[in-house]
């Protein structure tokens, strides 16, 4: 596999082992917490019906917005086919800025709303439409697949678009040897894992998720007998290796509904493993706490100022977003894609 090409700036230094997180049901959701938040949750309740909107809530959300104040609720995917089929005239997207910007570019005749516009990614960041043009040049005629956290500006250069649901598949749905994966050079170092389709790289990383470490993990495997561990394929190499399971948030919910394991470590965004458990009593929850910035900046109070004002509304540029519309179309027409 070649060497990722030069994209923005970090390595993984040395770092300290997250300090382990267990999560117990009664942690989730506190009483006075609840009551706290009530007028807000009324307020939206009730603009929701006004304006005729939906909350599309990402997996990463804290359990208030999650579990209380979201219509619909997913990874990247699911987000994406929601923003097709919806009937509602506004959706506010509790997510980061990609998510809101897919959400546009599949369904422009949409009020795409996001309670907070600094809610970006550490990914779609790293790469520009200029960055892609460049390796478009250096490798003439090789297909581009482009991770959904990015902007539309880099959607508009690609071929098709993928999320970690499917990523594997859209690599092979497209019938070449080669292929430019960017932006996620650890995603894009799992799916080499998987298929004989040579991958091209761009050393994009998740902030939160290139933090884990293998040694960690296994140490923590090591102190907590029958535990079953489910990974993010942004997770490093050998991160992924020590992993039982490897999939989207999605993947890793329904892994949970269909084992039932009875104790799991979650390698991904802190919260969503609050958020699988509120539907699993029976399961003990325990991981490396890593919480992504810009998801957390969204709140039940930002959403409901978000509906009261309608701000901030998310537009693309209709060039860029008819370019962009048909590298997610073709993602969407190649489906989910994992067990
Ligand atoms: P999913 O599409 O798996 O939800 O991942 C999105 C993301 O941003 C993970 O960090
Ligand atoms: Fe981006 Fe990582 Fe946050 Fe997901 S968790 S939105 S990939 S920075």
């Amino acid at each position: 596999m070649p060497t990722p090409q030069p994209g923005h700036r970090r390595s993984r230094g040395p770092m300290a082992p997250t300090a382990l997180q267990i999560t117990r049901k009664s942690d989730l959701l506190p009483e006075a917490e609840m009551a706290a938040l009530a007028p807000a949750i009324e307020d939206i309740e009730r603009l929701k019906k006004e304006r005729n909107a939906i909350v599309a809530a990402h997996n990463y959300m804290t359990p208030d917005i999650f579990g209380v104040v979201a219509d619909i609720t997913g990874d990247s995917l699911a987000l994406a086919a929601m923003a097709k089929e919806t009937d509602a005239d506004v959706i506010v997207l509790a997510g980061v800025h990609f998510m809101a910007e897919t959400a546009k570019i599949v369904n422009p005749d949409k009020t795409v709303l996001i309670p907070d516009l600094r809610a970006g990614c550490s990914l779609a960041e790293g790469i520009t439409g200029a960055d892609v043009r460049t390796l478009k040049a250096q490798h003439p005629g090789v297909p581009v697949v482009t991770y959904v956290n990015t902007s539309a500006e880099v959607k508009a250069e690609s071929d098709i678009c993928c999320t970690s649901g499917n990523a594997v598949a859209v690599v092979e749905s497209l019938g070449v040897d080669r292929v430019i994966f960017i932006p996620d050079q650890y995603l894009g170092k799992y799916v080499a894992t998987q298929t004989d389709v040579e991958v091209i790289l761009w050393d994009g990383e998740c902030m939160v998720h290139e933090r884990f470490t293998g040694e960690e993990i296994r140490s923590h495997r090591a102190s907590l007998p029958g535990v079953s561990v489910i990974a993010h394929p942004e997770c490093p190499p050998d991160v992924l290796e020590e992993a039982d399971y490897v999939g989207s948030t999605n993947g890793i919910i329904h892994w949970v509904e269909r084992n039932h394991p009875e104790r799991v470590m979650m390698i991904t965004e802190c919260s969503m493993a609050d958020n699988v458990a509120l539907e699993h009593p029976e399961t003990e929850f325990v991981r490396p706490c890593n919480l992504c910035p810009h998801m957390k900046r969204i709140t039940v109070d930002n959403i409901r100022r978000s509906l009261e004002t309608m701000t901030h509304e998310v537009e693309v540029e209709p060039e860029i977003a008819e370019r962009a519309r048909t590298a997610v179309e073709r993602m969407l027409a190649v489906g989910r894609r994992e067990s």
